[in-house]
């Protein structure tokens, strides 16, 4: 056999003898499928030797028996054409070679001969599938080797035009695998060779593409869809490894800290995560939604006690895959605590002569806030004579910050006041007392800067004349005043044999009884003394007067009298009328009106005769 070009044709003739005589001869024709009506396939009679008259005058005709007639004969041209469509498929489907066969028989004489037309396959089927699409449901815990067995495809022509190969893309995960089976029939299967990954692609479509060998090249393809199950290969993770949250220490139980978030790329229960914080001593004070990761509070937090905590969250997926992640709670400080203070040291007495500084008490403030809220300011009320010193880390004093005067003021309250800056502030405050114990810094002071005493002459002896007064601004013994006459004379005799002082009471007592034509004035001194030691004192000036009496009767100078005689006197006969008789002088040794003289007559001869003069005694005529 030769085979024809794509539309050439070669005539292939075997002569040879059958049993039936009739028999002449055998043509073959190869002609491709699918020629169109008309067409040419072979010059019969040429190509038998006969002429066209033989063709004609033998009524030429050919016999297909009960087949159908595909090629007829065209008796007067001696060719045979194409009758009908000719399907190489659908007369021979996969058996090969296909060819038809007839007889062409000739009448006067009886001739026949075989004639076979070899239908050529041609390339006029694609390779099909007979679904469009297959599915498959494959975990993508699947390991690398599993195997998908394919639909085949069908490719109706044969030989090079028949089915050739397969394709499969993309060719991320499977590999195609094909083998041939006994039947001549290609098995396809994909291999998976790179594990599936639902997270990265949870449905993945794949092109299988069936090629045939023809030229040019038909092709068919079929979907593959695949739709990637889920393992749990992913654990739960954590958005933050770590997470930091802060929560005032005043906040209520329920008050939300902050969400753990974790994800798993997994699906469905493979993917639902769970919280649960690990059991530790800070456990109990928060909670965590186990379904959300809410994390919020259950008790109560103090900033004082503790500031931080460290809570471990796990988070699971249902598969038993899981992570860890840790949230840091700060607790912050609100202003919940006021300062605290406390006295270290505290005299409660101050002597009055403390140098200004001195340290009265000593205090220790706390607060245990933080920051502001912790930072503490101490303030004294006002008006008293101390301040108050912060020194060293919450410590301070209380200092006097100016001459204490305990004659002034005995007692201070002094109130110590400390705020702290939070907003608001809060405040306490502490009262002490404080005494000032006496000094003896005050001398006794005379109620007057000097005394002057009136006494009559003729006192009794003991008789007090007056009192002398001195205070003393001090306390107690260093107050107490006690009077003491100062060492003096009067006239060389001491003055205590004049007056004597009471020493308790400061009364001036006459020692003796005065007599004014003596004495009529004296002074001396009283010095007042406290109690105290050393003590203190000072002194006054104190000046008795002594009063005149009319003690003493006028005495006659003149004329002298000597006993019981009378005193003559001469008057002439002449004598005028205002003559001076005779002066009568008398003397009183009383002062004042006490020592104012008159003159009377007492006894007269002629009350006609003389006169005195009431002022100066003088007896003159009238
Ligand atoms: C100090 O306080 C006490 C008690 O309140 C009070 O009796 C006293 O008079 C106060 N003293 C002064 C100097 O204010
Ligand atoms: C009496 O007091 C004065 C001052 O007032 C003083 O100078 C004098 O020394 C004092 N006399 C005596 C004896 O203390």
């Amino acid at each position: 056999t030769v085979s024809t070009g794509t539309m050439g044709r070669q005539v292939l003739l075997f002569i040879w003898v059958l049993s039936l005589s009739v028999v002449h001869g055998q043509v073959s024709y190869s002609i491709p499928e699918e020629m169109s009506k008309g067409a040419l396939i072979g010059n019969i009679a040429q190509d038998l030797g006969l002429g066209v008259e033989r063709l004609k005058s033998g009524k030429a005709r050919i016999y297909t028996g009960n087949s159908e007639e595909y090629i007829e004969l065209k008796r007067d041209r001696g060719v045979l054409l194409i009758k009908d469509r000719i399907d190489r498929e659908s007369i021979c489907g996969q058996t090969m070679p296909c060819a038809l066969h007839f007889q062409m028989i000739l009448e006067n004489p009886m001739e026949f001969y075989t004639v076979t037309v070899e239908i050529k396959d041609i390339n006029d089927n694609p390779p099909t599938f007979e679904r469009g699409e297959m599915k498959y449901e494959i975990s993508e815990s699947a390991l690398a080797g599993a195997r998908f067995v394919l639909d085949k495809a069908i490719d109706d022509d044969v030989d090079v035009n028949g089915l050739k190969s397969y394709a499969l893309k993309p060719s991320d995960n499977f590999v195609l695998k094909t083998m041939s089976r006994g039947d001549g029939t290609k098995h396809v299967e994909m291999v998976l060779q790179k594990p599936l990954d639902r997270e990265n692609h949870e449905h993945i479509s794949l092109i299988l593409t069936a090629l045939d060998g023809g030229e040019p090249q038909l092709s068919g393809t079929m979907q593959i869809i695949i739709t990637v199950l889920d393992a749990n290969d992913n654990p739960p993770v954590c958005s933050k490894s770590e997470y930091k949250a802060s929560v005032t220490e005043s906040a209520p139980a329920g008050t939300v800290i902050t969400t753990v978030r974790a994800t798993d790329i997994d699906k469905g229960n493979n993917g639902k995560v769970t919280y649960t914080i690990s059991k530790s001593g800070a456990a109990s004070l928060f909670q965590i939604d186990a379904n959300n990761g809410l994390l919020t509070l259950t008790g109560n937090v103090d900033y004082e006690k503790r500031r931080l905590y460290e809570l471990d969250v796990q988070v699971s997926d249902q598969g038993g895959l899981s992570d860890a992640c840790r949230v840091i709670v700060d607790v912050t400080d609100i202003n919940d605590n006021p300062p605290s203070i406390k006295i270290m040291s505290n005299s409660n007495t101050v002597s009055e002569n403390m140098k200004p500084g001195t340290v009265v008490t000593m205090l220790n403030i706390q607060d245990p806030d933080s920051n502001d809220n912790g930072k503490v300011m101490c303030v004294l009320n006002e008006n008293i004579p101390f301040t108050i010193k912060s020194t060293t880390n919450n410590f301070f004093t209380v200092v006097t910050d100016s001459e204490l005067d305990r004659e002034r003021a005995s007692e201070y309250n002094i109130t110590v006041t400390c705020s702290d800056e939070g907003v608001p502030s809060l405040s306490s405050s502490v009262t002490l007392t404080l005494q000032i114990s006496d000094v003896n810094d005050n001398a006794p002071v005379f109620e007057r800067s000097s005394y002057k005493a009136y006494i009559v002459e003729n006192n009794t002896p003991g008789l007090s004349i007056f009192t002398v007064k001195a205070r003393d601004a001090d306390w107690n013994q260093n107050a107490r005043v006690s009077y003491i006459l100062e060492d003096s004379s009067v006239n060389g005799v001491p003055v205590s044999s004049y007056v004597s002082v009471s020493a308790d009471s400061g009364v001036i007592h006459a020692v003796r009884s005065f007599d004014y034509e003596q004495i009529k004035d004296f002074q001396f001194r009283v010095k007042a003394q406290d109690g105290g030691s050393p003590p203190l004192s000072s002194n006054v000036t104190v000046k008795i007067m002594i009063q005149d009496q009319n003690d003493n009767p006028p005495q006659v100078l003149y004329p002298v009298q000597t006993g019981g005689s009378l005193v003559a006197e001469m008057v002439p006969r002449s004598a005028d009328v205002g003559y001076l008789v005779t002066k009568v002088v008398a003397v009183d040794v009383d002062s004042g009106q006490n020592a104012w003289l008159s003159y009377k007559l007492q006894k007269a001869t002629d009350r006609a005769l003389f006169e005195v003069a009431l002022q100066n005694g003088e007896i003159r005529t009238i």
